[in-house]
């Protein structure tokens, strides 16, 4: 599978790391363009290379990591939204020192991210646990949930897949407007580390 990246920070790094080693292969961009990503694709080895929004928008799927006020910007950087599958990764922190959050007006955040990428299949993931929770890149991590929604069962599937192949556990908690609020930023769901090493299986 090939993972576009619309944002190249701690939230694509991360995941990059966790998918690469099974061979599937990454396109990373950011604000500044592809140049400024040279070293960290080089770093990031074989199967990740630099683009812009654009191209990552035309992987097989593309995840949105970039900080919530640049959301807006970075969705209309793309063309056309129909028929991708956008994973929405973002949290709502519109600043910090001291935190404030982005009006979301009583919708969910990734409602609002749907609204502003027209006919894209969107799937909530990635957003619930800090990244430094998933850290562990060896083949000894635990198994942590991450918890998924979205409307489109067909866009969650092969979300699901990837994610448990590369080692952590899917849960899906239905669609946006229901799982978004559980797994959202401030819901009950977020920042919850459930994390395991072994399972009692019956
Ligand atoms: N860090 C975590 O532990 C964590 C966990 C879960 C969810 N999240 C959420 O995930 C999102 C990303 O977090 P992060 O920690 O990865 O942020 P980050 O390290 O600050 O990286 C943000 C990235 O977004 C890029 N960007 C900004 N505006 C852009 C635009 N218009 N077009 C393309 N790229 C743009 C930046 O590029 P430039 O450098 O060129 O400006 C940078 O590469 C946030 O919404 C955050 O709340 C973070």
């Amino acid at each position: 599978m090939k993972i576009g990246f619309i944002g190249a920070g701690v939230v694509a790094q991360t995941i990059s790391k966790h998918v690469l080693p099974f061979g599937h292969r990454v396109l990373l961009s950011n604000r500044r363009g592809p140049d400024s990503l040279a070293s960290l694709v080089k770093e990031l080895g074989t199967g990740a290379e630099a683009g812009t929004p654009q191209q990552a928008a035309e992987q097989d799927i593309v995840v949105l990591a970039v900080n919530w006020p640049s959301v807006q910007a970075a969705l209309f950087s793309v063309t056309d939204w129909k028929g991708r599958i956008l994973v929405d990764a973002t949290n709502r922190v519109a600043g910090y020192n001291p935190l404030t959050l982005g009006d979301i007006s009583g919708r969910t955040s990734t409602e609002i991210v749907a609204d502003l990428a027209p006919g894209a299949k969107v799937v909530k993931l990635f957003n619930s646990v800090p990244m430094s929770w998933i850290s562990n890149f060896s083949s000894s991590k635990p198994r942590t949930v991450l918890f998924i929604s979205g409307d489109d069962d067909e866009a969650k599937k092969p979300l699901n897949d990837l994610i448990e192949q590369v080692g952590f556990s899917c849960v899906d908690l239905g669609p946006l407007a229901i799982g978004g609020r559980l797994q959202q930023l401030g819901g009950p769901l977020a920042g919850i580390n459930l994390a395991f090493t072994e399972r009692f299986v019956l």
